[in-house]
């Protein structure tokens, strides 16, 4: 039964010092590229849906999906709620087989950060069903919130919140962003902070806003027609610092949503007259597998 709970994954993580990709998923063509791309490498994945994610395709989809998966593939996955900022979505994702949620209350001061996280644990702990909070801001666009400045994460704080919280896992704010902007000068991470936080804390830490938005695939999706000017990611050397520091899940959204549209808008560029999306979404999803592969190398989770 491959469908496991994120902090099995997250343990076995930990004991081999490498990170474990979250990717988030919307549909049936990206369960599956990322799941194919998980077999072909041998490693486990986190399948990340968001709000939104549940909102456009309907929780009981996402189930279905996600339940004929377990029977089609052999490596471990966990199915997880990203950013879940309603209690009414945790408990969707909770009654619908999700085996971890994230409680994202980042934007609230930390004491009621903490309340909030805790109701969470109390609620999702007795099912075995896995628990990640947020503390600190991460720069730009985090669901529908826009914070003007990073406040990267205390580790005083961290030490605190974990303690009175007992998540399982701890995303923290050291420098990347949501979205395909996440930098206007050197793209650099606080990987002191990380290496700290992690000295203070035991348990796994979380990346968000991982994308590296390659120059190469900037420029790619540009000569489509995209117009993605100054967009910026994490470098590859970045991350892989991060993971050596400590970090253990990495989530990946925005580098998918432009492999995908590559894939998509390259068939129709190519071949105009083609009218069956089918060879447009076979392109895209290949390009998507192709993303999810190069991510599972880069932080070296193969099993
Ligand atoms: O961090 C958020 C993820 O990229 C999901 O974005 O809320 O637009 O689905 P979304
Ligand atoms: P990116 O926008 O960098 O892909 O981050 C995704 C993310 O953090 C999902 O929670
Ligand atoms: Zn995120």
């Amino acid at each position: 039964m491959p469908l496991v709970s994120m902090k099995e994954l997250l343990i076995e993580a930990e004991k081999n010092g490498y990170a474990v990709g979250a990717f988030n998923i919307n549909n049936l063509e990206f369960f599956q590229s990322v799941m194919s791309a998980a077999e072909e490498e041998n490693s486990p994945v986190i399948i990340a849906v968001s709000e939104g994610g549940m909102n456009y395709a309907g929780v009981e989809f996402i189930e279905a999906i996600v339940k004929t998966g377990i029977e089609k593939y052999r490596v471990p996955f966990a199915l997880h709620l990203d950013h879940g900022k309603k209690l009414k979505s945790i408990l969707q994702a909770i009654r619908f087989g999700f085996t971890s949620v994230m409680v994202d209350a980042s934007d609230r001061p930390i004491e009621e950060n903490i309340r909030i996280t805790r109701k969470v644990v109390e609620l999702a702990k007795p099912l075995d069903i896995t628990v990640e909070a947020e503390l600190g801001r991460l720069l730009g666009k985090e669901e529908e919130i826009e914070s003007s400045e990073a406040i990267y994460t205390d580790p005083e704080d961290a030490l605190k919140f974990i303690q009175e919280t007992e998540c399982d896992a701890l995303a923290i704010a050291c420098g990347t962003s949501h979205g395909a902007y996440k930098f206007q000068g050197e793209p650099k991470l606080d990987i002191q902070r990380i290496r700290k936080i992690k000295e203070l804390i035991g348990i796994p830490l979380v990346l968000h806003g991982a994308s590296g938005v390659s120059q190469a695939m900037v420029q790619e999706a540009t000569a489509l027609g995209f117009q993605l000017k100054g967009a910026k990611g994490v470098p590859d050397s970045e991350i892989k610092e991060a993971i050596k520091a400590g970090i253990r899940k990495i989530n990946i959204d925005t580098d998918l949503r432009i492999s995908f549209l590559i894939g998509f808008q390259k068939v129709f560029r190519e071949s105009p007259s083609e009218i069956d999306p089918r060879a447009h979404l076979k392109e895209a999803k290949l390009r998507v597998k192709e993303k999810v592969k190069e991510k599972i190398r880069l932080f070296n989770s193969h099993i």
